[in-house]
């Protein structure tokens, strides 16, 4: 089984969020189950000089796009047994960010007509092409549009991280930046109202869609989900399947996690308590203070229920708990996590940055982590946290509703609250603050978290068996 798994952002290359870490650990747990996997992705600036180092050239070639012809090159290196490939070109990729510039929609066109056009020449053909989120979902498109059988051999797999994020342009672009006909446009793949969707495109041209949780699998079907794109989903529900991810328990492991105090695990929870402390002393609270403390790590956006925690923080403070606020985002939430830290004697920390050492020793330290979400693909946090032994609070949506067992039922793994209000998060933080007194129910659930199989294992062979049934069809 030959897949080329193409995606905006993978670890350890580069990386904005979850979508990096599921492209820097699916393809190598496929790997593992034998087939042979290799991921494809823009060369950005931000790439370090350290992997650039051990990149070979393989070839160059033009790309067309539209009415432009663009140079193409194309880079590669194998990083923990996986094949990397990386496409080259500077007038796209040298920029000071990943996203948000001017011209995202053509630099992703251009990335997934160089993925298109580069496929007969890699000298490794093969039978599935994976797409993730709408930078690549031109690729089943273009693809599609070829007309030669090596294309038409090849079945695409496009994956939804997150329909929030959908690529939309004026239709005015439709022909002259991704250079597409305009029947697609009239015909309904890619229209919406005036402008054009491309990952409404991906949806009908792809073999097999899938998502990151089987919930939110069925909440993409219901408008409150879906962004607009409800009737699309339920046109195309019958290639459509859930598949939760998992994460790399290599990598998130507290009994190897070198940036963290102490190491533990299930069965040596004690080390737990020095990483409290030892978070408590970089971040400017009372070590010997044994108060609960909750985090939070996140991107600082609405969609994460951020919302929910700013307008019950005052509430949430009066219960004796000390909040952690990780992460970056909306400007609004930044400056609201540092006022509240300057407010709090001592008791919110904001740390408004993006540190992969800080996350650890937050998780590390930390005893339940908020993840308000109201709406969530699959999650990552919660995961992460659980392996940590912090105890997930959640809004049972998405892949929360999916990875987390809330407290009482049997085998509990964390708490969850139903209805997306602060009145319900409160209620569900008060419950979760009295568990937490009986110290005999705490360590069992933060045992059952902590042993929790959340590797790929499972997952990795669900999609095997896409791709399997996929390549009989071609
Ligand atoms: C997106 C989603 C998140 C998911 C991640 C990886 O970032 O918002 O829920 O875990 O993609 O699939």
């Amino acid at each position: 089984m030959k897949v080329l798994f193409t995606v905006s952002e993978a670890s350890p290359f580069v990386k904005t969020g979850g979508l990096a870490d599921v492209a820097g650990s699916l393809p190598k747990a496929l790997c593992r189950e034998g087939a042979d996997v290799r991921v494809i992705l823009p060369l950005y600036s931000a790439i370090e000089e350290k992997w650039r180092l051990k990149m070979n050239f393989l070839f160059y070639t033009y790309v067309h796009l539209a009415w432009r012809r663009q140079y193409c090159g194309l880079f590669c290196l194998v990083h923990e047994g996986v094949t990397y490939y990386f496409i080259d070109n500077e007038y796209y990729f040298k920029r000071s960010g990943i996203y948000s510039e001017f011209d995202d929609g053509e630099r992703f066109a251009f990335f997934s007509k160089a993925v298109t056009e580069i496929l007969p020449l890699l000298g490794w053909d093969p039978d599935v092409v994976h797409c993730n989120d709408w930078q690549t979902a031109l690729i089943p498109v273009y693809m599609k549009l070829e007309a030669s059988d090596f294309y038409s051999g090849i079945k695409t797999v496009f994956t939804i991280h997150n329909i929030e994020y959908q690529g939309r342009f004026s239709k005015f672009t439709s022909d002259d930046v991704f250079g597409l006909p305009e029947w697609l446009f009239s015909q309904g793949i890619t229209r919406y109202g005036d402008d054009i969707v491309l990952m409404k495109g991906a949806i009908y041209q792809a073999d097999f869609i899938t998502t990151v949780s089987p919930s939110y699998a069925h909440e993409l079907c219901n408008e409150y989900f879906a962004c607009g794109l409800h009737e699309v989903i339920r046109d195309n529900s019958y290639k459509l399947t859930g598949i939760v991810n998992g994460i790399d328990t290599e990598y998130f492991n507290p009994l190897n996690d070198r940036s963290i105090a102490v190491n533990y695990g299930p069965e040596t929870l004690g080390g737990k308590s020095e990483c409290k402390k030892d978070l408590c002393r970089e971040l400017g609270f009372d070590e010997n203070d044994s108060t609960p403390i909750i985090v939070c790590v996140s991107r600082l956006v609405e969609h994460k229920g951020f919302g929910l925690v700013a307008e019950s923080l005052w509430d949430i403070l009066s219960k004796n708990v000390r909040l952690v606020v990780l992460g970056t985002g909306n400007i609004e939430y930044e400056n609201f996590f540092r006022n509240a830290e300057i407010n709090s004697k001592g008791r919110v920390s904001a740390n408004i940055m993006y540190s992969e050492t800080r996350a650890s020793k937050v998780y590390a330290g930390g005893d339940m982590l908020l993840m308000p979400s109201r709406s969530e693909p699959c999650g990552l946090a919660q995961m992460i946290a659980m392996r940590y032994g912090t105890v997930p609070i959640v809004h049972a949506v998405g892949g929360l509703q999916d990875t987390v067992r809330p407290h009482p039922s049997e085998n509990s793994n964390g708490f969850a609250f139903y209805n997306y209000s602060s009145y319900d998060m409160l209620k569900v933080i008060d419950y979760a603050l009295e568990i937490y007194k009986n110290k005999e129910e705490w360590q069992n659930l933060m045992h059952r978290g902590m042993t929790e199989d959340l590797s790929w294992n499972c997952s990795a062979n669900e999609y095997l068996k896409i791709y399997k049934s996929l390549k009989k069809q071609a």
